[in-house]
């Protein structure tokens, strides 16, 4: 099937196309007006339609005072609203109001529009972006330090957006940016050679937990001056690329990355690494074009570039000579741009880092790599989120005031649920691998949904009770609604597919129209969610999916044995595949049964 280079399924710039046609109609003076439609949202309890389109009062302030036939922003709204195109997307329309236009929509398109995507694939409502390649660089944990809860927000944000952009169908470099670079190194590599003199015995297992390597190593730097010197020599033997040296840092880089793997294998997240170690041979060359655009200057002994706005400048060589953190930045961003031709470029850390991105981002300005305006691409955008705490609203923390692994965390995640799981008498008789797979989809849903659906800028709190509730706003909630309306589907002992093929869908009743037209919006939320690269919007719509189903349609209108059975078993498939599409961009494996 040809994909259509437009979304069909935006209703939202459906509409506005109808508006295109009736906005010039009506002010044939005002030529490159933009429609200004949106969902209605409901007022007291009231609502005038389902979407409206609010252009009136902006058309009245720029005519009053012209010669103009119209005496007010109402009578504005009554001619676009008189100029619409007939179309079968709408039942009716109104003004409300000083000219807002109400559209309200017409059961019979959205039904048509529901089976549509049932039969042509949801992927057919997939929005649309103005690009082909974007980078998204996300988790970055540095070698020999605990991947902890703060990677974590990271790597399920940062999933979560290349979800989305890759169902926008744009190509995503999922790029993790791991420190595998700088002066630590030395002391990491002098204290494996003092402890294992015999390169042949360094393995995983006798490195053991590197978190642990690191500190003891640490301990040595601080104490003994004579390491201290021998660490430091190391540093410049490895970065001269002695064989030996760099020998001993590629073990230490591969003992990390099998332990940052297994958490994203148990996560099922994909990341391809491209380590700050990458783009060494690259930083003599920009930051020889850069000083030829005269952009850098002496400062204290360091080389710096200054950025409009702000005080401090970006230290690009350090005082003695080395190249650091925003010089590594810098050559991955140029490269980013010109050799892997990204057009948007996205880094997610914690918010602590955001002078650093802004900074960086000025500066490729400044050197003509980016454009100047924010909203042209390419453009890379920093987001930051916030601290995850504890209860006690402090750093999240083991009570013996370590940082919490990862692993830990996910076994417990999912160790909850399992014992959660077994109390009900339904999952007593399930097969092992069952339990097992579903408490793995149950936990670790849980612990991403927790995190996504927060705003996330703000901090937030980790609690394993909240997030492993089955009452509100949580994945446990969720998924067991999804597995109920797969359960009514089995229960009726029709083949969805065969119903599929033959049935109409009529939404007759106030609450089959409510969870249609909800449905519909589907496909306007994820692009709002991609495009301001905001989960928490996507979360909000599958939670009141989920609710509109449960507390409307499906307390209000009997499915199995009813007149209308095949037309709501349709409505129900239809329901659980936009929440397990949603599923999917959130990183959450369904369930199908509880
Ligand atoms: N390794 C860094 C950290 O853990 C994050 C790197 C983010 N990406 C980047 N291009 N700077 O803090």
């Amino acid at each position: 099937m040809a994909v259509d280079a437009e979304n069909v399924g935006n209703v939202k710039r459906q509409l506005a196309k109808l508006f295109e046609v009736s906005l010039p109609a009506t002010v044939p003076s005002e030529t490159d007006i933009v429609p200004l439609v949106d969902a209605c949202i409901v007022k007291s309890g009231v609502r005038f339609g389902d979407y409206q389109c609010n252009n009136a009062m902006g058309i009245w302030s720029k005519i009053r005072g012209e010669e103009t036939e119209f005496r007010g922003p109402a009578a504005v709204g009554q001619a676009i609203m008189n100029n619409l195109p007939p179309s079968d997307m709408v039942e009716s329309c109104s003004v409300a109001g000083p000219g807002f236009v109400n559209v309200v929509l017409s059961r019979n398109w959205i039904a048509q529009s529901l089976i549509k995507m049932l039969i042509d694939g949801i992927d057919t409502w997939a929005p649309r972006l103005p690009i082909k390649r974007a980078v998204v660089d996300f988790s970055s944990p540095n070698i020999a330090k605990e991947m902890h809860v703060g990677h974590l927000r990271s790597t399920i944000i940062g999933d979560t957006f290349a979800r989305m952009l890759e169902f926008s169908h744009v190509e995503v470099l999922r790029r993790n940016h791991v420190g595998d670079w700088g002066t630590q190194f030395g002391m990491l590599i002098e204290f494996l050679f003092e402890k294992f003199p015999n390169p042949e015995d360094v393995k995983e297992a006798a490195i053991g937990d590197l978190q642990t390597f690191y500190k003891a190593s640490k301990v040595r730097f601080d104490s003994d001056p004579e390491f201290k010197h021998r660490a430091q020599q190391a540093v410049v033997r490895l970065q001269g690329g002695e064989d030996k040296y760099h020998k001993a840092w590629k073990q230490i880089c591969e003992i990390s990355r099998t332990e940052f793997h297994r958490v994203y294998e148990r996560l099922g997240v994909k990341l391809e690494e491209k380590g700050e170690s990458f783009y060494n041979p690259y930083i003599p060359g920009v930051l020889e074009e850069l000083n030829k655009k005269g952009m850098i200057e002496d400062n204290e002994g360091a080389r710096v570039i200054f950025v409009p706005g702000i005080k401090i400048p970006l230290i690009v060589v350090k005082s003695d000579g080395g190249y650091n953190y925003a010089s590594t930045d810098l050559a991955a961003l140029r490269y980013r741009i010109n050799e892997e031709k990204a057009e948007w470029i996205i880094y997610l850390t914690d918010v602590g880092q955001q002078q650093h991105f802004d900074m960086l981002f000025k500066a490729a300005k400044r050197a003509g790599w980016l454009p100047a305006d924010d909203g042209s691409y390419p453009k890379a955008t920093h987001v930051g989120f916030g601290l995850v705490l504890g209860e006690d609203g402090k750093r999240f923390r083991t009570r013996s005031s370590e940082v919490v692994r990862l692993a830990d965390l996910l076994d417990e995640a999912k160790n909850r649920s399992k014992t959660a799981l077994l109390e009900r008498d339904t999952a007593k008789e399930w097969p092992e691998e069952e339990v097992e797979k579903t408490s793995q989809a149950v936990g670790y849903g849980a612990v991403k949904y927790a995190d996504l659906k927060n705003n996330k800028l703000t901090n937030y709190t980790f609690n394993f009770d909240q997030m492993l509730n089955d009452k509100g706003n949580t994945a446990v909630y969720l998924l067991y609604a999804h597995a109920r309306i797969c359960s009514i589907i089995r229960k009726s002992g029709k083949d969805i597919e065969e119903v599929k093929r033959n049935a109409k869908m009529a939404l007759d009743h106030e609450d089959e129209r409510a969870l249609g037209l909800h449905l519909v919006q589907f496909s306007e939320v994820v692009e709002e969610a991609c495009i301001n690269l905001l989960p928490n919007v996507l979360c909000e719509y599958l939670y009141n999916l989920s609710e509109i189903f449960t507390k409307k349609f499906y307390s209000n209108c009997q499915v199995v044995g009813s007149a209308e059975e095949s037309s709501r078993l349709l409505l129900c498939e239809a329901t659980a595949t936009v929440m397990r599409k949603c599923f999917h961009l959130l990183g959450i494996e369904p369930v199908y049964k509880i």
